[in-house]
């Protein structure tokens, strides 16, 4: 099989054969799929084979893979040149539409991956308090930039459930504090106890140890706590922009953070990033302020149409609707299977994403994981792939509709699902 050898072939030239991990598939320990090409809602690989996607390159594709209008703006615009190292008008036009939408954006820089985005927040948020201390939650993933990859979720899991990676020094995440998500008395110890927080950075909607919701007020609390103490608030939005509304989880769940990051949606499956928030924040950028951020190809041209197209494409009348129908026609099926199924699995699901979890009765924090079964998810994985499903390739990611899911697929795919239940739970 070609893939095999591709595979193969890669492990001698590129660590584990990837150029990042998770695509390795080793949590599921098969050799992994080698993309060839896709379109709608289908994934093909290298030897032919086709796939229902559910990872849709891990939530950058909610139009689908080579959406018409995206591919067509990607190519006119590539025509024009790929990168300048100058400033272009889609940059202005890309930032005045996410301004628009975004309640609490008022200016944007744009970088080129999320890393970058949340990175540059927290050196932003910094240099602004003039504070050094950040507070993450244990189990969501913002990047592996030094200071982030602390307890952090996603494909992290994996290299070290509990401390951060090999190669970052411990007095750089010494002043990195970690705290369980949804743990109200945690954040108000901490904001009784130390003045010196320069931000707290949380994925409104965690979604790196599987699609976890925030509790009712925590989010508000975090708001008011941070205020109180002139500490900032950063949304992680990478992957919640524009994936459950045209506001973002910030627009959902009606709160008003300082700073934003993004990435993925915001550039129709191109490399891109971006941290926006209040204008007297994001001044204390170069050139205008002294925190330092530069990129040469942040703001690419061709991401910046991929980008604009996507977006406008997610105004057009009923989009959210239309998409919250197609998950809740998946998810219905799932949902009542589990109710009767004597086996713990629990389904969560907000908007367009959405995770199954074996072997446990809840999943509120990373600490509820500790018991998930890692090896039935890795039968489930195998039985739907048989079947020619995608699904994303660990127990603590997420899964991702777009708007080129077919209702034949999404029923393919449930009643997959309820027959895995039978067979197996
Ligand atoms: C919430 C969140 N923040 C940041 C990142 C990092 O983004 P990137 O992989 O583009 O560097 C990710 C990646 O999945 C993410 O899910």
């Amino acid at each position: 099989m070609k893939s095999r050898l591709i595979y193969q072939s890669s492990c001698q030239v590129m660590p584990g054969g990837v150029s990042s991990p998770i695509r390795s598939f080793s949590h599921v320990k098969t050799p992994p799929i080698i993309a060839h090409h896709g379109k709608g809602d289908m994934l093909t690989d290298v030897d032919g084979k086709s796939y229902i996607d559910f990872c849709m390159s891990w939530g950058a594709l909610i139009l689908g893979h080579a959406h018409e209008r995206v591919v067509k703006a990607a190519c006119e615009e590539i025509q024009l040149g790929s990168s300048f190292g100058l400033s272009t008008e889609g940059e202005e036009k890309l930032a005045t539409k996410i301004v628009e939408l975004l309640p609490s954006v008022e200016k944007i820089r744009f970088v080129s991956s999320g890393t970058e985005a949340t990175m540059t927040a927290i050196r932003l948020a910094r240099g602004f308090t003039e504070r050094p201390k950040i507070v993450k939650f244990t189990g969501h993933y913002h990047g592996h930039s030094d200071s982030l990859l602390v307890q952090a979720g996603s494909g992290v899991f994996s290299v070290n459930s509990t401390a951060t990676s090999k190669g970052v020094n411990l007095s750089t995440v010494g002043d990195t504090i970690c705290l369980a998500f949804n743990d109200f008395d945690a954040v108000s110890a901490l904001f009784e106890e130390r003045e010196d927080i320069a931000a707290v950075i949380v994925e409104p909607i965690a979604a790196n140890m599987g699609v976890i919701a925030p509790e009712a007020g925590f989010l508000e609390f975090l708001r008011e706590c941070t205020r109180a103490r002139g500490t900032l608030l950063i949304f992680d939005e990478v992957i919640t922009g524009f994936r459950t509304s045209l506001s973002g989880a910030q627009g959902r769940f009606a709160i008003d953070p300082d700073l934003t990051c993004l990435g993925k949606i915001i550039g129709g499956g191109f490399s891109v990033g971006a941290l926006g928030g209040k204008a007297e924040i994001m001044d204390h950028l170069a050139p205008l302020g002294d925190v330092y951020q530069a990129g040469t190809l942040s703001g690419n041209p061709v991401t910046m149409r991929a980008g604009i197209e996507t977006l406008l494409t997610l105004e057009g009348a009923g989009f959210y609707e239309t998409l919250e129908k197609k998950a809740q026609r998946f998810a219905k099926p799932v949902e009542n299977a589990i109710q009767t199924c004597g086996y713990n699995v629990v389904f969560q699901r907000i908007g367009s994403m959405f995770t199954l979890f074996f072997g446990i009765q809840e999943a509120c924090s990373r600490e509820d994981l500790k018991n998930l079964d890692q090896k039935m998810f890795a039968r489930f994985f195998h039985f739907l792939r048989e079947r020619g499903v995608y699904f994303s390739p660990s127990p603590y990611e997420a899964c991702f509709l777009s708007s080129a899911h077919s209702d034949e697929h999404l029923d393919f795919t449930a009643e997959a699902i309820l027959r895995f239940f039978e067979e197996f739970l």
